[in-house]
């Protein structure tokens, strides 16, 4: 969601904090703002949209010799995204950037009556509030320390202030913060990218940490206690991260599945079974169903993964979306494993849902790619999915890795009571897998002429049955994310019940007909529709004469392997008429990378 970054140091501070910004620029964003105190100077230059209209506004800055510098990508949640509104956001003689939701800054703000407000945020009473303190403590760690305490919510902060003009101000709690060095420079950030190639060292900030910076020194305090952290090496390599020749982050990533799976499956799949190191006998004692809890493409992932847990391990499971999970009043049973997936890691309402599981003593699971993150921290156990960075906001990697995790825990825990045959063939099924996700230039170039007749209409239905269904969930999902198309995911055996109504040649259906797997069924599902004349584009291996438009994807021996070609052609098919429509494919309007609020 918002991003954050910070330097201390002698470098261009300028450069560094916009480069940190475009950095964080995938998690969606809405306005931006830095802010620089050099030589006892503060300077602030705030923007509504795209980054480069801050870069035009500061360009003429030039920021040489030592200084303190904190920068900020906002994604509105309290007002709307103007100048007023972007961070950092000012008091008398200091600013403030602020990553969450500050849940009592009504009464924040009533209490600092006196205090004038010049925006609708709630960022805004951390910058007062810590100016109140500071007139009556006189010290501004003191005055630091004492408006943390009285922030209820979430947040990352960073503050810079004239009263101590060497130094940055930081604390965190709920929204991702780190903090780097090299030598005697400090920098900050919400995400690894930012500071690869200038932090040698990190530390991931823990909820309720806070602390100050200066030149060569960092101090970290939980409550009052000053606590000593160790720094690790940062080994991100930056050139994994850039777009490598593609047109858009989004595309490249859909290329890169079929190499990232492999790293998803190594040391996983052996010859004869699946080795989860993260998992052991003793953590799964005596669970006797599972329950997995996620948001958006993570969900579907989900989904899938608790058809095939039922289909191999025989366990009952199933799949909720976290936002409905937290307020329903669930019934936890400690004989339940509650799986959490998520891409980020930070996703406010998975962050939750893991949190009540936690608190009720349940068994918990994370599925993630980031490692470090919010849910990896607080989960019992954790299967990285090991997409590597995906920097497009429509999740692609890390879909079909969630999958492949969630395909091997499945038969991980089948696969005592397996049938050796039935072993083999998901075994032998997983190791073609990064064929299957390879993306043919023949496919990508049929895809691209499809698309130009799937601008209009009123509307997509994707079906599919079983785990095609969930696919096809996803297939909507991406379609609507970039195209900003109406698309729905559907069932394909429920459109009877409801939905055919809707049925007309400006309707398009993108029917997901794997022939390992029930065709015969979704077949007479597609065929309902095609008698009621709706535009009719069959994925599939076996020819459909009723289709209006047929994509071929291989003869697979197994419904995994033409699931994941499936993933694959809506995928492209998405982003093709995305950037047909003129869209930006990786920072989709109104949507961040990162959900940190719910
Ligand atoms: O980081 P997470 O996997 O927890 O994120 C969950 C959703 O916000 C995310 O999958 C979202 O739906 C994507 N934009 C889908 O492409």
């Amino acid at each position: 969601m918002c991003g954050i970054v910070g330097y201390i140091g002698e470098r261009d501070i300028k450069k560094f904090l916009l480069e940190g910004l475009k950095e964080l620029e995938y998690r969606g964003y809405d306005s931006a703002g830095i802010a620089i105190l050099q030589e006892g100077k503060l300077l602030i230059f705030k923007a509504v949209g795209k980054l480069e209209n801050l870069i035009q506004k500061a360009k003429d800055l030039k920021t040489e010799g030592f200084g303190v510098g904190i920068g900020h990508t906002r994604w509105a949640t309290h007002g709307k995204p103007t100048e007023l509104n972007a961070h950092p956001q000012m008091g008398e003689f200091s600013y403030v950037v602020h990553n969450g939701i500050i849940e009592n800054f009504k009464e924040i703000k009533s209490f600092l009556k006196e205090k004038q407000f010049l925006s609708q945020t709630d960022t805004e009473v951390i910058v007062h509030l810590f100016e109140k303190n500071l007139e009556e403590l006189g010290n501004p760690k003191e005055a630091f320390k004492r408006t943390v305490k009285t922030l209820k919510g979430a947040y990352a902060i960073l503050l810079i202030t004239k009263a101590d003009p060497n130094s940055i101000y930081f604390a965190k709690k709920g929204s991702p913060l780190i903090v780097g060095r090299d030598k005697d420079e400090v920098f900050f950030s919400s995400s690894d990218s930012p500071l690869i190639g200038y932090a040698k060292e990190v530390y991931y900030l823990e909820d309720g940490e806070w602390g100050v910076a200066s030149k060569g020194k960092i101090e970290i305090f939980e409550g009052s206690k000053r606590v000593e952290r160790e720094f690790k090496p940062l080994t991100i390599n930056k050139e994994l991260a850039q777009k490598g020749g593609y047109r858009f982050f989004m595309e490249k990533e859909i290329y890169e599945q079929s190499d990232v799976i492999i790293d998803t499956m190594m040391g996983r799949v052996k010859e004869d079974r699946i080795e989860l190191e993260e998992l052991d006998k003793e953590f799964l004692e005596g669970v006797e169903n599972i329950k997995i809890c996620a948001c958006g493409t993570s969900y579907n992932a989900g989904l899938t993964g608790a058809y095939l847990i039922e289909k191999l391990a025989k366990i009952p499971a199933n799949a909720e979306i976290a936002s409905e999970f937290r307020y329903k009043e669930p019934v936890l049973l400690n004989n339940t494993l509650f799986i959490v997936i998520s891409q980020s890691g930070e996703t406010a309402d998975t962050l939750e849902a893991l949190k009540m599981a936690k608190s009720e003593g349940l068994k918990t699971l994370a599925i993630c790619n980031v490692d470090n993150s919010s849910i990896v921290r607080l989960a019992d156990r954790t299967i990285l999915t090991r997409a590597g960075i995906e920097k497009g906001v429509a999740s692609t990697k890390a879909f079909t890795t969630q999958v492949m995790v969630l395909w091997m825990l499945a038969l991980y825990l089948a696969q005592e009571n397996l049938k050796k045959e039935l072993k083999e063939n998901e075994l032998k099924a997983m190791t073609k897998t990064p064929l299957a996700l390879k993306v043919s230039t023949s496919l990508h170039e049929r895809i691209k002429r499809l698309s130009k007749r799937y601008l209009h209409g009123h509307g997509f239905f994707f079906i599919g049955r079983d785990i095609f269904y969930p696919l096809a969930l996803e297939g909507a999902l991406k379609l609507k994310e970039i195209s900003y198309l109406h698309a729905e995911g559907y069932p394909a055996g429920e459109m009877k019940h409801g939905p055919i109504a809707l049925a007309d040649p400006e309707l398009f259906t993108i029917a997901l007909m794997p022939k390992n797997l029930l065709y015969e069924k979704i077949k007479s599902n597609v065929e309902e529709l095609s008698a009621r004349d709706s535009t009719i584009c069959a994925i599939s291996p076996v020819e459909f004469e009723l289709a209006d438009d047929f994509i071929k994807v291989n003869n697979a021996t197994h419904y995994m392997l033409e699931y994941y070609e499936m993933a694959v052609v809506m995928q492209l098919l998405a982003m093709e008429i995305a950037i047909r429509l003129g869209n930006d494919v990786d920072m989709p309007r109104n949507l961040a990378k990162s959900v940190t609020v719910e």
